[in-house]
């Protein structure tokens, strides 16, 4: 196993940002940017052993740098996903964060953990090949309070799985929800729609979205419904039921704090396979319906629908629903949380 750290570029603001490639013995790779603590890429075989590359994201800094990007294999926070009003209160005092989604706050607002430059530490672990990213978030910087102590790390292990560990420790009570927003596509970044996909998600509920995709509260069964993948069913089997296609909070069965699996994806032209485990009580399915036409990496067509998210998350708006499992981060508490994605193939 090896490390290869390159330059990739600088920011618009002069920041030198670094990538970090994490080889395995048996060809499987993956790279990760100091920009938003991303993953650029991660190859994995095919039922054929054939490596190909099944995360969506772009060639250089200034793709990753445009508006347009939509946080592809980003680290987003502080607050992964919305809340309503672009506000929320604790102990009887309101802040006010970044109106950047219509009213309402998304991602961590204009300037989130995806796009800042983060400090890297590679290093090769018993596990496999590892980089942990560090940030220092200031206090009140987005509008959250704290000073928060951000650490992500990734880690390549044999035969082919990327975990991320996330930890912090603020200094005020505060409120964090922190994820990876990468966009997969497990017949290979750039081969298209990802309807196809047959997807399984652990969760008997959901929480349903208003129109601008903010949670109302309500925990819903997912029996009979459109939502229902407790048995593994191709993503485009019954999106044309919902209002807009897939982008909903799954409540995760079993006890949050424990990793467990929470999906599992298979592509049947490679013969792939995905399994996603996390510590995280919610899984934000997204099946890229606000994707516009892009060119990704290796000059690769990107367009609507063309990649999946699984962002396992704190609950949406759960800063301003009590009836959710709780985001407050208490002062000096250490925020502990993990994630895994671990690919494999069938026939
Ligand atoms: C999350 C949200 C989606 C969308 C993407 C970014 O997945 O749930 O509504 O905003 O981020 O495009």
């Amino acid at each position: 196993m090896s490390i290869e750290v390159r330059p990739f570029g600088k920011t618009t603001s002069g920041q030198q940002v670094h990538s970090y490639t994490l080889y395995l013995p048996n060809g499987v790779f993956c790279t990760l940017l100091s920009y938003g603590a991303s993953l650029q890429r991660l190859l994995v075989p095919d039922r054929s052993g054939v490596l190909q590359d099944v995360v969506l994201g772009y060639d250089d800094l200034a793709a990753y740098e445009k508006a347009a990007n939509p946080y592809h294999g980003a680290v987003v926070g502080r607050f992964a996903n919305r809340i309503e009003a672009a506000s929320f209160e604790l102990d009887g005092r309101t802040y006010e964060l970044a109106a950047n989604d219509g009213p309402n706050h998304l991602h961590g607002g204009q300037v989130g953990l995806n796009r800042v430059v983060w400090q890297a530490d590679p290093f090769l672990a018993k596990e496999g090949p590892a980089v942990r990213f560090y940030y220092h978030s200031p206090d009140l910087e987005e509008g959250y309070p704290g000073n928060l102590d951000i650490k992500v790390t990734y880690t390549l292990a044999e035969p082919s799985a990327l975990r991320i560990d996330y930890e912090a420790v603020s200094d005020k009570k505060t409120i964090l929800s922190l994820t990876n927003h990468s966009y997969f596509n497990l017949r290979g970044q750039g081969s298209g729609s990802i309807t196809g996909h047959e997807l399984q998600i652990e969760a008997d509920s959901y929480t349903p979205i208003d129109t601008a995709g903010i949670p109302t509260g309500q925990i819903e069964a997912v029996a009979g419904t459109a939502f229902d993948f407790r048995q593994p069913r191709q993503i485009g089997a019954q999106i044309d039921k919902t209002a807009n296609g897939y982008d909903h909070n799954f409540v995760l069965r079993g006890q949050a704090g424990r990793l467990q699996t929470c999906a599992r994806v298979f592509e049947t032209k490679s013969g792939r396979t995905m399994e996603v485990m996390t510590t995280m009580p919610g899984l934000q399915f997204y099946s890229g319906n606000f994707m516009e036409p892009d060119t990704g990496k290796e000059g690769a067509h990107y367009d609507y629908r063309n990649g999946f998210c699984l962002e396992t998350q704190h609950f949406p708006n759960s800063p301003r629903l009590d009836q959710f499992p709780s985001p407050v981060l208490l002062p000096g508490q250490i925020y502990s949380q993990a994630s895994a994605y671990i690919f494999g193939s069938r026939g």
